[in-house]
């Protein structure tokens, strides 16, 4: 039996085997065929002609470019019809080498989920796996190939307004995060119709830009890239991500789009990445801009030797390209290698088989509004809500029935589209398939009797509907408040130097409590926003971010108390923009502050707390837990020795609840220094009110790693802490030693 098995085995490696080389030798004989011209139109990929999202080179003969074999890759292109049409044009091309077609599907198509940071707040691998899922379904049954995303960049600073695509700060949870949305998009496998590829990007460290400015420069120690930003990278890559998109920012002084270091070096040398890099939206070309290129064809050439594969709308390698090759100044070999992982990519997606294979007008009716899809939106969206504080147990609230007044006052109680957030589509019937919080809210209190007010706008000056808001608040007995920013305030290009709530919203929601009446606010933003006087003086608290197509009813379901919330922020909240970068694993220093009295000569503010307002990790239950009796197996270890670290939780409260128990790790002393605690591992639980478990966790020395002086991967003996706890700030602590 045994041998069979082996036989077996060994039959199907073969048959793997044979399969891959079959579509190496397609590749090659594809390339063969040829022109110069033709493989650097490979390495060329143009936006659409109906859309863009930057600075956008008209192209008066781009269908005529399309014709000639001169485009490999259209972005922005959607729909079967569209795709079709421009399909068709490909196959009049001499080789009939198919398009692929990209696109941000950054979180969702038809169904929009949360923004990918809300998601982040759930802590909930399987449904993040699950969203990004059925994204790739509906955007490949409306043509779509290739999603650029997952956008894996950890971010320290919520003044970047990117921080509402990733995964927030912590490269532990942003690794578990980005292989869950490579699995979801790529489903069971390239060459599935429901799989889009996924994109991770941007590589790399563009979420450190100096300042949180866009696009900006990001200067930063090899240990500090490898150690926090690149691990979502290679887990990305490890969970088979297709492709990646290099960046707009310079590392170090060298654009990322040329980085031989990045592309060469570490992805495609250390990593053997098979796949192939597109470049960001023009990022060849801005290197002119950068001061590294000086005209397009030196960018081309830069780009290219560097293993920059396809040029998104930079025209530099449709220019130039073939000139450069004839000239000696790029290889025959190195625009070989691009061409090869490029058309690697469509034969494995089955484009070459058939490349009308995503154009299915009945598949694409059928995601159209699929109950299923927006039932999943709507679980995710409440798992993604973060309950900050509920004094004296102010929420849930009561449905029908003997029921008060309620008030909903804010700029965005009515709000429709701002529940998408960036990165979103925007569909004609939009005002009718999504509700509103006003819609939502009404549906749970039956007749009880709403009354609104606007208050104010998200972002002027003006205060003329405070007196309506205030006499609407004086006259109910409970005030819901919908406040926050726009959701074209985060995003690409929308980083903010003040992140205060807008305008006079806070001023707004001071008015209303000083009217004696209880308050709830919410919170929908995509970024960790300041907003310091809410958090000390009203009672109950929801940051609802931006959550999708279902958001409104997501939200309406937590208020009333048919859903417990359960997230747990994925990013530190400031107190003051003074104190970003202000993240949880952070170097103890040598004068560390140990509470905000303790400033004589300490790494402190003399005019502010050292603490965040909301701690990574942190978020409240409609129940309580409680951490004890933590345990380790052993406090002296071996290194071959497994540790198991368990915590009692047990739900104190009345309700049912979800927790996501943390584990953290400090390494005491190391050959270079240590975070003062690092997320090494986290188990979301339910447990019923009154209910107890023990939480274990179990823990080798390959989680006590990191990257030394130089640039090593090894742990280290000596004197750990293992934490256990419901927030980075709150945790029960164990310590142990760990010897060779
Ligand atoms: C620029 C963005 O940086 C990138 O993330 C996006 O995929 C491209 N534009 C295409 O829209």
């Amino acid at each position: 039996m045994r041998f069979l098995i082996l036989v077996f085995i060994f039959l199907l490696a073969q048959l793997v085997n044979a399969q891959k080389k079959t579509v190496d030798q397609r590749v090659d004989s594809v390339l063969r065929l040829m022109t110069l011209d033709e493989k650097v139109g490979q390495m060329n990929q143009y936006n659409g002609p109906w859309a863009a999202t930057g600075p956008l080179t008209n192209d008066d003969n781009l269908l005529t470019q399309i014709k000639a074999g001169k485009v490999s890759s259209m972005l922005n292109v959607t729909g079967v019809a569209r795709t079709r049409e421009l399909q068709d044009l490909a196959m009049q091309t001499r080789l009939r080498i198919p398009l692929l077609f990209g696109q941000d599907i950054i979180h969702g198509y038809r169904t929009t989920f949360p923004i990918p940071l809300a998601e982040a707040a759930s802590w909930d691998l399987e449904a993040i796996e699950r969203s990004a899922r059925i994204a790739a379904i509906e955007a490949s049954a409306a043509g779509v190939h290739w999603t650029f995303a997952p956008m894996v960049d950890i971010a320290r600073d919520p003044r970047w307004g990117r921080v509402m695509e990733g995964a927030g700060e912590d490269p532990y949870l942003g690794s578990l995060i980005a292989k869950a949305r490579v699995k979801g998009f790529q489903g069971r496998g390239l060459g599935n119709t429901d799989a889009v590829m996924a994109c991770a990007k941007h590589f790399a460290a563009y979420g450190a830009a100096v300042g949180g400015r866009d696009y900006n420069s990001v200067d930063m120690s090899l240990r500090q890239l490898h150690e926090v930003y690149l691990p979502p990278f290679k887990a990305a890559l490890d969970a088979g991500a297709a492709t990646f998109m290099n960046s707009f920012n310079d590392l170090n002084g060298i654009p990322a789009t040329a980085n031989k270091y990045l592309q060469r070096d570490i992805l495609k040398g250390e990593w053997k990445f098979k796949g192939f890099v597109v470049s960001d939206w023009g990022s060849v070309g801005e290197m002119i801009n950068h001061g590294y290129a000086k005209d397009n064809k030196d960018a081309s050439m830069l780009a290219t030797n560097a293993g920059s594969d396809m040029d998104m709308e930079s025209r530099s390698n449709i220019q130039n390209l073939a000139q450069l090759v004839k000239e000696g100044k790029v290889k025959l070999s190195l625009v070989d290698d691009a061409v090869r992982r490029i058309l690697h990519k469509k034969f494995e997606i089955g484009l070459f088989d058939d490349p009308y294979r995503f154009c299915n007008e009945a598949r694409e009716k059928e995601q159209w509004n699929n109950q299923l899809n927006l039932d999943a939106e709507k679980d995710m969206a409440r798992k993604s809500i973060v309950l900050l504080k509920n004094e004296n147990q102010l929420l849930p609230l009561k449905k029908a029935g003997g029921q008060r007044k309620i008030a909903l006052i804010g700029p965005l109680v009515r709000s429709i589209k701002e529940h998408l957030g960036f990165w979103s589509y925007d569909w004609p019937d939009d005002s009718i398939r999504i509700t509103s919080l006003w819609d939502e809210v009404q549906k749970k209190v039956g007749d009880s009797k709403l009354l609104y007010a606007k208050g104010c706008n998200i972002n002027d000056s003006s205060k003329v509907g405070f007196d309506e808001a205030m006499s609407v608040a004086k006259d109910a007995d409970i005030i819901i408040m919908s406040v926050g920013e726009a959701r074209d305030m985060t995003g690409e290009a929308k980083s903010k130097s003040n992140i205060h709530l807008p305008g006079v919203q806070e001023e707004l929601i001071k008015a209303i409590m000083a009217t004696g009446k209880p308050v709830i606010v919410l919170i929908s933003a995509g970024r960790p926003l300041i907003f310091n006087w809410t958090a000390d003086n009203v009672p109950a608290i929801l940051y609802t971010w931006w959550l999708g197509t279902k958001g409104a009813e997501a939200i309406a379901d937590v208020l009333f108390g048919d859903y417990n919330p359960s997230g747990k922020l994925p990013m530190s909240f400031p107190g003051t923009e003074g104190q970003i970068p202000i993240y949880y694993n952070y170097y103890n220093t040598g004068r560390p502050a140990t509470s905000d009295s303790d400033r004589f000569y300490r790494s402190a503010y003399i005019d502010f707390s050292i603490y965040p307002k909301f701690a990574f990790g942190y978020g409240l239950s409609y129940t309580s837990f409680n951490y004890s009796n933590i345990n380790l197996s052993s406090t002296s270890l071996k290194s071959d020795q497994k540790l198991t670290a368990s915590a009692v939780v047990t739900n104190t409260g009345k309700y049912d609840g979800t927790e996501v128990v943390q584990l953290y790790i400090r390494d005491m002393v190391g050959s270079v220094v240590r975070p003062v605690k690092e997320l090494k591992g986290f188990q979301k639980i339910i447990l019923k009110a009154g209910e107890s478990k023990t939480v274990s966790f179990t823990i080798t020395t390959e989680d006590l790693k990191f990257y030394n002086n130089d640039l090593k991967y090894a742990w280290e003996t000596g004197d750990f802490e293992i934490m256990i706890g419901t927030s980075s700030k709150d945790v029960k602590t164990a310590k142990l030693t760990w010897n060779k």
